[in-house]
C-alpha cells in the first residue's frame, strides 16, 4: 500500500501538545499516512526570520494536504499571521467549519448541525491598511465577483455532496451596498444553478441573534472573510466550545485541516488542551483522502469517549489530561 505524506505543523502554544496526541491516534489507527514535521508560527519566527518558512509551503505543495496546530499572531503589529499566509499561498479559498452537538457533552442546544462555509482570501483581510493623516486609518475591505462566486459555488457543491437543504447567505448589504451587495449578487446567481436546495439571505447581527436562540434552524451558511471568523467560533461555543470544532482550508490544488481554536497561553505547555478538534480536522482530512472507513473508526472512538464522559478535559469540565484523553480515544479504537 502506499504511503501518503502529510504536512504537518504544529505550531505555537497547545499545537505540538494537540500534534503528537494525533500523530498517536493516526498511528494506533493504521492509516497508511506519514506525517511531514514542518515549521511555522511566532515560536520559529526567529529562526527562519518569517513565521512562514517557504519550505512548509513547499511541502504543503509537494503533498496537498496539511494538518495544522495554531500559530500565535501578535495583535496590532508584528508580522502577517502565519494562518492569513498560508491561505493566501496555497489559495486556500474557502474554510469549512462543521459544527455539530457532541452526544454527551452537555451544552444549553441540542441537535445543531451546521456548517460554516468562510470566504479565506479577501475582505478586510486583504490586510490593506494604511494610516491617512496621523489619528486616521483606512483599512480596505475587498470584495471581488471572481471569489464570492467561488465561495457561494463550493458552498452549494458542498451542501449537495452533504445530502444538504438548504444555504443561507450571510452578509450586511443594508450597509455596505456595493460590497455585501456584491457578494450578495453573486450568491444569488449561483443559487439559481441549484434549484434543489433552498436559498436563504440573512443580515449577519441578525443572524448571530437567531443563532444563539435557535440554532437548529441552520443548515449551510456562507459568507465573507470576516463575518465567518466572528460567527464560526460563536457557532463552536454553541456545541461545547473551540476544543471540539474542527476545520478545513480548501483550495484547487490542496487543502489543510486545522482545527479553529488558538493557542490557548493560559493552558499551554500543561497537557490540559482538548485534543478533539485537532482529531476531528483529521477525520474531515481523513475523508477528504478517500480513507472514509479510518475516519469512521476515528469519528466513532472520539465520540465514545465523549458520551461515556470517562477522559473529560477541563475545557468541558473535566479532570483528565491530554494524555488521559488520548489514551482513551486509542482504547476506544
Ligand atoms: P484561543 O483559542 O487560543 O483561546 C481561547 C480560550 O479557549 C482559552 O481559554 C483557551 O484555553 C481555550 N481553548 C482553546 N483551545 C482549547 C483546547 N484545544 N482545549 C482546551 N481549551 C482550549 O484564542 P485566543 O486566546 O484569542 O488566541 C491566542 C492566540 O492564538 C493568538 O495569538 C491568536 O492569534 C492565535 N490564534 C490562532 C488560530 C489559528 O492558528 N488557527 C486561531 C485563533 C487564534
Amino acid at each position: 500500500m502506499t504511503v501518503r505524506k502529510v504536512t504537518a505543523i504544529a505550531g505555537d502554544g497547545i499545537g505540538p501538545e494537540v500534534m503528537e496526541s494525533t500523530r498517536r491516534v493516526l498511528e494506533a489507527l493504521k492509516v497508511p499516512l506519514e506525517l511531514e514535521y514542518q515549521d511555522a508560527g511566532a515560536e520559529v519566527a526567529n529562526k527562519y526570520g518569517t513565521n512562514l518558512p517557504n519550505t512548509t509551503v513547499e511541502s504543503v505543495m509537494r503533498n496537498g494536504v496539511g494538518l495544522k496546530g495554531p500559530t500565535a499572531t501578535g495583535i496590532g503589529g508584528g508580522m502577517q499571521s502565519a494562518n492569513v499566509g498560508l491561505r493566501k499561498r496555497l489559495d486556500l479559498f474557502a474554510s469549512l467549519r462543521p459544527v455539530k452537538s457532541v452526544p454527551g457533552v452537555k451544552t444549553r442546544y441540542e441537535g445543531v448541525d451546521l456548517i460554516v462555509v468562510r470566504e479565506n482570501t479577501e475582505d478586510l483581510y486583504a490586510g490593506i491598511e494604511h494610516i491617512v493623516v496621523p489619528g486616521v486609518v483606512e483599512s480596505l475591505k475587498i470584495i471581488t465577483e471572481k471569489a464570492s462566486t467561488r465561495i457561494c459555488k463550493f458552498a452549494f457543491e458542498h451542501a449537495v455532496a452533504q445530502k444538504r437543504k438548504k444555504v443561507s447567505a450571510v452578509h450586511k448589504a443594508n450597509i455596505m451596498k456595493l460590497s455585501d451587495g456584491l457578494f450578495l449578487d453573486c450568491f444569488r446567481k449561483v443559487a439559481r444553478e441549484f434549484p434543489n436546495i433552498q436559498a436563504e439571505e440573512v443580515i449577519v447581527d441578525n443572524l448571530c441573534m437567531q443563532l444563539v436562540k435557535n440554532p437548529e434552524k441552520y443548515d449551510v451558511l456562507v459568507m465573507e472573510n470576516l463575518y465567518g471568523d466572528i460567527v464560526s467560533d460563536l457557532c463552536a461555543g454553541l456545541v461545547g466550545g473551540l476544543g471540539l470544532v474542527p476545520g478545513a482550508n480548501i483550495g484547487t490544488g490542496c487543502a489543510v485541516f486545522e482545527a479553529v481554536h488558538g493557542t490557548a497561553p493560559d493552558i499551554a505547555g500543561k497537557g490540559l488542551a482538548n485534543p478533539t478538534a485537532l482529531l476531528m480536522s483529521t477525520v474531515m482530512m481523513l475523508d477528504w483522502l478517500q480513507h472514509q472507513d479510518d475516519a469512521r473508526r476515528l469519528e466513532r472512538a472520539i465520540g465514545k469517549v465523549h458520551l461515556e464522559g470517562t477522559a473529560r478535559t477541563g475545557d468541558l469540565g473535566g479532570k483528565a489530561t491530554t494524555a488521559d484523553f488520548t489514551k482513551a480515544v486509542i482504547d476506544a479504537l
